[in-house]
């Protein structure tokens, strides 16, 4: 049982994977979100989190955190998530409200108040976590790990060799890899490897309340695919999830995980030492693979499960 905080700045991918951590109860107790700006504003991606949480009639505590990274200047991903950062789907109004405390002070109280560790799937970039972590370093003793979705081994997708939640802040992601607690890391490649087909994703049209929010979802995020001529895409924020959910379908190894931050092309890069593999300070447990089929009907299983809920 995982004792689980959602960072997350939804965002189509995070939204998914915020519903497959819903569906299973037995092994994720959510104890709250918290948002931080990314993808959208931090009043766009909470209010996103709001409105989904009115259509699945859910009540989870929701903080709000930054609203710009430690240093950077805020910069969106209208091209990715839309104006709104979760266009496509038509969602209520939302009829639940944040709790009023910061999020790492949300954090703290959790943490203090808990007699299990706790985790963090952290999706979205890394500010809230990172501050967390220099304002309460104490606390990091109650942490069982910090599930991340953000970095590559060798590639890019906002920059040639960055990924978006990095590259959107590169102090916060440099104090998270370097606090000692245990980071698990899926980059773009394992997330890659797990991609799904757009024809799989069409399989959830017309099926329950989930699906459909779901195949709504898809609609507007794999139009960067169809655009390009590809028949998949990864679906990044659901990895870090799933492998909490499904360790065995995961190929995992051991590295020391750096972030680059003065390079004039590399700013936001993760540099993944693959020489390294003795006497680790700090490893990071870093994703390397992922079997596509399981890791999929994982998606559709938890999917399957929410829409039984609303029969
Ligand atoms: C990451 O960037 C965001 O656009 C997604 O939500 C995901 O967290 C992928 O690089
Ligand atoms: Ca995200």
């Amino acid at each position: 049982m995982y004792h689980l905080i959602i960072d997350c700045d939804p965002g189509h991918d995070d939204i998914i994977a915020s519903m497959v951590a819903m569906a299973h109860p037995e092994t994720f107790d959510i104890l709250g979100f918290t948002t931080v700006a990314g993808n959208q504003t931090l009043e766009k991606v909470t209010n996103n989190l709001l409105r989904v949480q009115t259509l699945l009639e859910t009540d989870y505590p929701v903080s709000m955190g930054y609203d710009a990274p430690i240093i950077k200047a805020l910069e969106v991903q209208p091209k990715a998530h839309g104006e709104s950062g979760l266009d496509g789907p038509i969602l209520p109004e939302a009829k639940r409200t944040v709790t009023g405390l910061h999020a790492i002070e949300f954090m703290k109280e959790t943490l203090e108040n808990s007699s299990e560790k706790v985790t963090f799937l952290c999706i979205g970039p890394l500010t809230n976590m990172a501050l967390f972590l220099k304002t309460y370093p104490h606390l990091k003793e109650k942490i069982q790990a910090i599930a991340i979705m953000g970095g590559a081994v060798n590639g890019g997708n906002i920059q040639l060799k960055s990924e978006f939640n990095i590259y959107h802040d590169p102090e916060a992601a440099k104090i998270v890899f370097g606090s000692g607690a245990k980071v698990i890391m899926a980059g773009l490649e394992v997330c890659y490897a797990g991609s799904i087909l757009l024809s799989e994703a069409e399989e959830a049209n017309g099926r329950g309340r989930a699906s459909q929010l779901f195949y709504d979802l898809m609609k507007f995020y794999g139009r960067y695919a169809v655009d390009r001529g590809w028949d998949r895409t990864a679906i990044f924020d659901m990895t870090p999830l799933i492998y909490l959910l499904r360790p065995e379908l995961f190929e995992t190894k051991e590295y020391e995980v750096h972030v680059e931050l003065n390079g004039e092309y590399t700013r936001g890069m993760t540099v993944v030492d693959l020489a390294k593999t003795e006497d680790l300070i700090h490893p990071a447990t870093v994703l390397w693979d992922v079997k596509r089929e399981e890791f999929i009907q994982t998606l559709f299983e938890a999917l399957d499960i929410l829409d039984k809920r609303y029969q």
